[in-house]
């Protein structure tokens, strides 16, 4: 057990907590406030939403530790605040709730719109609530309520409102700039526009990190580097190693096929195209690839890039790189720290594929045979993992 000093609504909170309670539980249970409400407490329905030092935070997958000396605000604190007040009046005019099981978490969402957003219009309003999920109302009542909120301070700004928003832009501004994240003008722009001519690999073989979450990881190879790149620039062949991955077809450097994604609560298809841009000089390549999950309409853009390192004559080590964001409903897992295990496991089962091809070529017509990939076991060895860390931080 540890103790935990939380500002829960402007009063000092301190309980005994074990290490893995989550902020939810601690507001609860320790707290006693029950207006925050847990439902799938794996941080998809957004009802749990809360305020940790003003932002929103779901609070179920928020260890309470981690917000040890910081500031909490739950639905029961918010009744001095000035867009909660304009908030609470227009969800009751516009009829944004029926059971009221989502509304806390709406209205922490809600006031980050009004925040952030001052000249957000609907189909904004409804993409920024898309990680809160209401069984009852269909949306309609909630868009229209924040929408009348953001339209009553144009036609007639609030002093204090417009110094929050201030403040909020620089604090997000510096937040976005040290953690390298794209904005959702940068991104919408970028998915509008003309595809862009293929570039060469940048000379330090990483991606651009603008572009989304970069993962990094690598695998030892028993072969030569030459040997190596010779396979790692062959797509198909390439392709043939990822787990999941099925080409469709090939027209040169590019090639449309997907791939599936299983692992634990998170289950996608994601069918695309992917082009490779190789430098034989430095044995480097980038496989750029983006595609749409068709069950979630998610859309996801990776970057894998690739150097082949010789490692003494017989040996090499395949450094790999992973840029990607994700936008849609499974956007909520992509900075999870569960994935980023996921993507560097699948980097190692990329790399075992890899030497096993490499051991045994496969001749004209014959199938690809890769090493059994598990998925469900994978999750759970990850979840595992996570839990022995866990004792031993503690
Ligand atoms: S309970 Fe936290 S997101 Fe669903
Ligand atoms: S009002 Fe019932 S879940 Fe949203």
């Amino acid at each position: 057990m540890a103790e935990i000093s939380i500002q829960v609504n402007g009063r000092q909170q301190k309980h005994e907590a074990e290490p893995r309670t989550h902020l939810g539980d601690f507001i609860r249970e320790k707290s006693r406030l029950t207006g925050t409400n847990l439902s799938c407490e794996h941080g998809v329905c957004g009802a749990c939403t809360v305020l940790v030092d003003g932002r929103p935070v779901r609070s179920c997958i928020t260890f309470a530790g981690a917000c040890d000396g910081h500031e909490v605000t739950t639905v029961e604190g918010y009744n001095d605040d000035p867009i909660m007040s304009r908030l609470r009046t227009a969800f009751s005019e516009k009829h944004a709730l029926q059971c009221g099981f989502c509304t806390p978490g709406m209205l922490a969402t809600s006031r980050d719109i009004v925040l952030r957003l001052p000249d957000a219009d609907e189909a904004r309003v409804r993409i920024e609530l898309s990680g809160n999920i209401c069984r009852c109302t269909g949306y309609q009542g909630i868009t229209a309520a924040i929408l009348s909120v953001l339209q009553a301070l144009r036609d007639q700004p609030d002093a204090q409102i417009e110094a929050l928003r201030a403040a909020v832009v620089q604090d997000v501004q510096q937040d976005w700039t040290q953690n390298g994240f794209t904005t959702f003008e940068a991104v919408q722009e970028e998915v509008q526009a003309p595809a862009p001519v293929a570039a060469a690999p940048a000379a330090s073989g990483s991606a651009d990190k603008g572009k989304g979450q970069a993962i990094q990881g690598g695998f030892e190879a028993r072969f030569p580097a030459d040997q190596v790149w010779a396979f790692m620039k062959d797509l198909p062949k390439v392709a043939g190693c990822l787990p999941g991955a099925i080409i469709e077809s090939q027209e040169g450097a590019t090639v449309q096929g997907k791939i599936a994604i299983k692992f634990g609560p998170m289950s996608a298809a994601f069918k695309g195209n992917a082009t490779l841009e190789e430098d034989n000089d430095r044995r480097a390549a980038v496989l750029r690839g983006e595609g749409v999950d068709s069950l979630s309409q998610s859309r996801a853009r990776g970057d894998v890039s690739y150097q082949v390192l010789p490692d003494g004559d017989d040996r090499s080590r395949v450094e790999v790189e992973l840029v990607y964001s994700l936008q849609g409903p499974l956007a909520q897992f992509s900075r999870s720290g569960l994935v980023q295990d996921f993507v560097r496991r699948m980097i190692a089962e990329f790399g075992k594929n890899v030497n096993l091809r490499l051991e045994k070529p496969l001749a004209e017509g014959e199938e690809p045979v890769v090493a059994e990939f598990n998925p469900v076991k994978m999750f759970f060895s990850i979840l595992w993992d996570r839990f022995k860390g866990l004792f031993r931080r503690s």
